[in-house]
């Protein structure tokens, strides 16, 4: 596995290579949700790229960029044992410069849900995925879906930018205890974890509801938020796969999302239908 910092090159060295290349853009602090990821990746591809960087333009002021768990060393056995085959680890320097031509989350579905608990959050990530992509040109690019609207804002990009890249959504990966797999797991204590597991039994309510043809979203709601209590909730919505308002739950175009705070940790899920 070859690890390149230098954006520049890396685009170099892909540029030279005739062959599909999948890639997995991360955070780091790689977990099992990761994994899935890189191994979707190498079915589908003959190369795989893994970037690894905290992106400190999609933190807000007081959010959690300085303490954002970090496993450099694990994070590369990771990813040799999966079969990565360029490992990309560049900084902050080497990704950014001053006065930036920058591109900017749409109005509406970059400003509600995650995007209204933190404004300008998609911005800086649909920046640095811009950036990504650019440097290197993959033919598939995953993105897990528990990041729903993230993983619909670049779909969007990709589309309204006409980039050529395909954006593969893959399945939310969960503990045993139904919690679904987060860097930001770590920061939960025993009992905040047990706390945090209202939110998938919120989500399998969701569906038992619907699985009873009970479809009215106002009523998903009220009963998602009634599990949910009393955790700090910023939202639990129910919208249709373009993330607009709907009255009734469509099968095949919904998503039920849910965010919540625990002790100081911002918690997503989500569940398709
Ligand atoms: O989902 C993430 O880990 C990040 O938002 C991403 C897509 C790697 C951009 O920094």
């Amino acid at each position: 596995m070859k690890i390149i910092s230098d954006p520049l090159a890396l685009q170099q060295d892909l540029k030279e290579i005739d062959k599909t290349v999948g890639f997995v853009p991360t955070m780091g602090a790689l977990h099992e949700g990761h994994i899935t990821l890189i191994k979707r990746a190498r079915e589908e591809n003959e190369i795989v790229v893994v970037s690894v960087f905290v992106n400190p333009t999609q933190f807000l002021a007081g959010e959690d960029l300085d303490k954002y768990p970090k496993k450099d060393d694990a994070d590369k056995k990771i990813c040799e044992l999966a079969g990565v085959d360029i490992l990309f680890f560049p900084t902050a320097e080497d990704m950014y410069s001053k006065d930036e031509v920058k591109i900017c989350a749409p109005n509406v579905r970059g400003y509600v849900l995650e995007g209204a608990t933190r404004p300008g959050h998609f911005s800086g990530v649909l920046r640095v995925v811009m950036k990504l992509l650019n440097i290197v040109s993959p033919t598939r690019a995953y993105f897990g879906k528990k990041d729903a609207q993230q993983l619909h804002l670049i779909t969007l990009m990709v589309k309204q930018f006409f980039m050529s890249v395909a954006i593969v959504p893959v399945d939310i990966v969960r503990d045993s205890d139904g919690l679904a797999l987060s860097s930001r797991n770590v920061y939960l204590s025993k009992a905040q974890r047990e706390e945090a597991l209202k939110i998938p039994k919120s989500l399998y309510a969701a569906s038992k509801l619907i699985s009873k043809n009970i479809l009215d979203t106002a009523k998903i709601k009220e009963e998602m938020y009634a599990i949910l209590a009393p955790l700090e909730i910023e939202y639990a919505e129910v919208l249709n796969r373009d993330f607009e308002m709907i009255q009734k739950v469509e099968i095949g175009n919904t998503i039920i999302l849910v965010e919540v705070i625990v002790g100081e940790t911002r918690l997503l899920d989500n569940i398709w239908f």
